[in-house]
């Protein structure tokens, strides 16, 4: 009854997630039950086998930190300078539970309109007044919603509503300590200051009052800090940025490219391994076992899989290369996996379902753009349209974002100045926190495990494996009939 896994990609030339559909197993445990544990890399385990996207709109430090302490990873975009990069890695690897250590602050010579405009785009108030206009800056007051609710003038300079008579805590403090001073406080932000009274971090009350516990965090054993990844181009100013972010100790570097088969990803996955033995490197992206057998060679601890899927990517349309999702990944990790080489998932992942279809070919882990992009902790201001709130998602290779600089990665002729785009820009709605969201998906990929009677990924590799997982295929018909149809008006969570 069904296929198993290799006629199902014999019968199906151009393998894709919506092409099929798998066949239930028997239940006999609960989702509670069901271990997600699974390789990022080789030596790298995490309780969710959830990776963002390295991209401008995506993967910051707010959003590698939420990551992580959901039990994925984030991978720092590189969109940027080397310092930007190195100090966001920094935030995440010094993360302290609970303290907010890049507050957005304003300095003395800020108005009103520049509190009420922090409010529209960020969501929050409560914002410290420093001398610098920076933390780090020596503290002179608070500013919040309260202070300006009745300020009819805009210009007001912040100094004329700020409160000064403070209360903070000492840097070095507990975090339950910090929370016994707010309580007695009644205010919505507590400074955290130096010896010198300079801000050093800020504590919220709407965090504390959050479930502080994350049994699924990502953290290195020996450090207790968070894990996080980074990604870099091939180029020689890479090899400084490489150095870098190795002195903050980042645990992934990723080589970015869209065609990841080339004797300078090769060379610079040899130069990691060589110089940085302790990283974990992520190579690719690749499609084909032949491009896979490169990396593997050169000696990368992971393969990026998917080429042109992506939901912003023009690249197949542009370049004539590619391959359909699933069939990549069904045959990249059937080659890797002689290798003992985890691979990722990159890019298409339109919902729950196709996280748990990219695992049921062989994938370890999913990455993913869109999906996470416009949650609360992604970077980006936040604008309405049509009533709905939003966020802005660009690719890589779109026009603005080489603009700003991404152009290494689609391999933009510097010499004749042309750019050949390979990516759109667009906008995605609000999903919300990432505290939220991503519980959200780890449960549905608990429970489509338990459908088809598997308690682990590894246990469903294994079914995929020996053939005893069996798929269906699904027609046109079949596909649509399997999508909310005939009702209207439809409200749903998790969905494209
Ligand atoms: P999703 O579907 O999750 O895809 O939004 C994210 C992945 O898309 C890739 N990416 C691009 N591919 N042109 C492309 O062809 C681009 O401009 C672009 N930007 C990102 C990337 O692999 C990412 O993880």
């Amino acid at each position: 009854d069904g296929f198993n896994v290799e006629d199902l990609v014999k019968e199906q030339p151009g393998l894709t997630y919506d092409d099929f559909l798998l066949l239930p197993g028997h239940i006999y445990f609960s989702p509670q039950e069901v271990s997600t544990t699974t390789r990022v890399t080789k030596n790298i385990r995490l309780k969710c086998p959830f990776v963002s996207s390295p991209m401008d709109t995506v993967s910051e430090a707010n959003l590698a930190v939420a990551m992580a302490l959901q039990g994925g990873i984030g991978i720092i975009h590189y969109n940027c300078t080397v310092e930007e990069q190195v100090q966001m890695v920094r935030q995440v690897k010094r993360y302290k539970n609970g303290f907010i250590t890049d507050p957005i602050t304003l300095g003395l010579d800020a108005k009103v309109k520049d509190v009420r405009r922090i409010k529209v785009e960020k969501g929050f108030s409560g914002i410290p007044i420093t001398e610098t206009g920076k933390i780090g800056g020596k503290l002179v007051g608070m500013v919040c919603t309260r202070d300006i609710d009745f300020v009819g003038d805009d210009d007001l300079s912040v100094q004329d509503v700020m409160s000064r008579d403070l209360i903070v805590a000492k840097e070095g403090c507990t975090l339950s300590q910090a929370n016994d001073i707010m309580k007695g406080s009644k205010k919505g932000k507590l400074p955290i200051v130096n010896g010198n009274g300079e801000l050093v971090a800020l504590i919220s009350r709407t965090d504390l009052l959050k479930n502080r516990d994350y049994p699924n965090c990502s953290v290195d054993k020996t450090s207790k800090q968070l894990l996080c990844g980074a990604a870099i181009g091939t180029r020689q100013s890479d090899y400084d940025r490489l150095a870098q972010l190795a002195k903050e100790h980042v645990d992934i570097i990723l080589i970015d490219s869209a065609q990841g088969d080339s004797t300078y990803q090769a060379d610079m996955v040899r130069h990691i391994k060589q110089n940085y033995p302790h990283i974990e490197v992520i190579a690719g992206n690749v499609v084909t076992s032949r491009q896979a057998a490169h990396l593997i060679q050169a000696g990368c601890d992971a393969l990026r899989v998917g080429m042109g899927v992506g939901s912003i990517c023009t690249t197949q349309e542009v370049m004539a290369c590619g391959r359909p999702q699933a069939v990549s990944i069904y045959q990249v990790a059937r080659f890797a996996r002689r290798f003992d080489i985890p691979i990722i998932a990159d890019g298409g992942i339109r919902s729950p379902g196709h996280i748990m279809k990219a695992l049921s070919l062989g994938a370890s882990c999913v990455m993913m753009g869109s999906m996470l992009a416009g949650t609360h902790e992604a970077p980006g201001e936040w604008f309405y349209r049509d009533g709905v709130r939003m966020k802005k998602y660009r690719g890589m290779g779109s026009k603005e974002a080489m603009e700003k600089g991404s152009s290494t990665r689609y391999l933009m002729n510097s010499k004749s100045g042309i750019q050949v785009e390979q990516g759109v820009s667009g906008f995605v709605a609000d999903k919300g926190s990432l505290h939220m969201y991503l519980p959200h998906l780890h449960m549905c990929l608990r429970q489509a495990l338990q459908d088809v009677g598997m308690r682990s990924i590894q246990e469903l590799h294994g079914a995929m494996q020996d053939g005893s997982l069996m798929y269906e295929k699904r027609t046109a018909a079949a596909q649509s009939e399997g999508k909310v149809h005939t009702v209207q008006h439809v409200q749903s969570y998790g969905l494209a």
